[in-house]
């Protein structure tokens, strides 16, 4: 791998890394954003105009029936895949003219990454692959750092074991450390649950929470679990496309009925926006 000697800011130079968001300024914006593949007659409009503003320290969930353009909402915010038109702001930094480059190097630097299949190295410790953001953006991988986010997520006795040893729910939590060691300026969370039982979803969605309410991070999680959902601040509905709604602070059941709903009328367009 290619390690690169920085420019950037190193996390812990960051004002008060560990201090609450002070909730000024926007986490995520999107403006007119549309992704289309394919041409002619058999485009798919997967994003058809999605705007969005997200302000820093908030949990917000992204729902929506299946090809209904969650993943590519997803890496399109995230800067992993470019819209066919509009424009995407991460942490008040225009990304849309950006090169392969200065992508990645956003990405390692001030995006954290929470995927289903938890994507740790395994033939690293535990401590390296939380450390591997710094060691990837060419920062200094710094250790007490490390140590400090795997006790925030309750793994301060597994530094040095390696990913194959720990339980899913383990592993998630590595990754969620993982995500946080460079105190970014989003986490994205790509159904963070999809592979854990009830009881382990609940812990690793408790530390997504958590992260929010008292380090200030911004999260943004696809998932297709209403439970998961409900502990977001709120719930944004994807449907064809466009954002067809949301809801603020909705219980597991009601946001399973708007599910249903959605799931029910399928060519159903956008709905006034709560
Ligand atoms: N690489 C691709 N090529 C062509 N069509 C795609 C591609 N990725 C997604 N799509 C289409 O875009 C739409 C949205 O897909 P996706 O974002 O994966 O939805 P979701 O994650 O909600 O299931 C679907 O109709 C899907 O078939
Ligand atoms: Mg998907």
């Amino acid at each position: 791998m290619r390690l690169r000697s920085g420019r950037r800011q190193k996390a812990d130079d960051r004002p008060d890394a560990e201090a609450p968001a002070t909730a000024s300024g926007l986490a995520v914006e999107l403006r007119g954003v549309r992704r289309r593949y394919g041409r002619g007659a058999g485009a798919v409009h997967a994003l058809a105009g999605i705007d969005l503003a997200l302000a820093r320290g908030t949990f917000t969930a992204v729902m929506g029936p299946s090809g209904s353009g969650k993943s590519t909402f997803l890496q399109c915010a995230a800067g992993l895949d470019r819209p066919s038109a509009g424009s995407v702001r991460l942490g008040g930094t225009e990304i849309t003219g950006m090169g392969e480059n200065q992508l990645t190097e956003l990405r390692r630097s001030r995006l954290g990454f929470v995927f289903q299949a938890f994507n740790l190295l395994p033939s690293l410790t535990v401590e390296q692959n939380v450390l591997l953001p710094m060691r990837l953006a060419g920062q200094r991988q710094d250790r007490r750092r490390a140590e400090a986010v795997l006790a925030r997520v309750g793994l301060a006795d597994k530094a040095k074991r390696r990913p194959g040893e720990l339980s899913g729910g383990q592993q998630q939590r590595v990754a969620i450390a993982r995500a946080l060691v460079t105190s970014p300026d989003v986490i994205f969370a790509d159904e963070p649950t999809g592979a854990l039982d009830t009881g382990t979803a609940a812990e690793v969605l408790g530390l997504l929470r958590q992260a929010v309410d008292t380090l200030g991070a911004t999260v943004v999680m696809v998932t297709h679990d209403p439970a998961a959902a409900a502990w977001a601040d709120r719930v944004l509905f994807l449907a064809n496309g466009v954002f067809a709604g949301g809801l603020e602070r909705g219980s597991a059941e009601q946001i399973a009925a708007r599910m249903a709903a959605l799931t029910a009328r399928p060519g159903a367009m956008a709905e006034a926006v709560a």
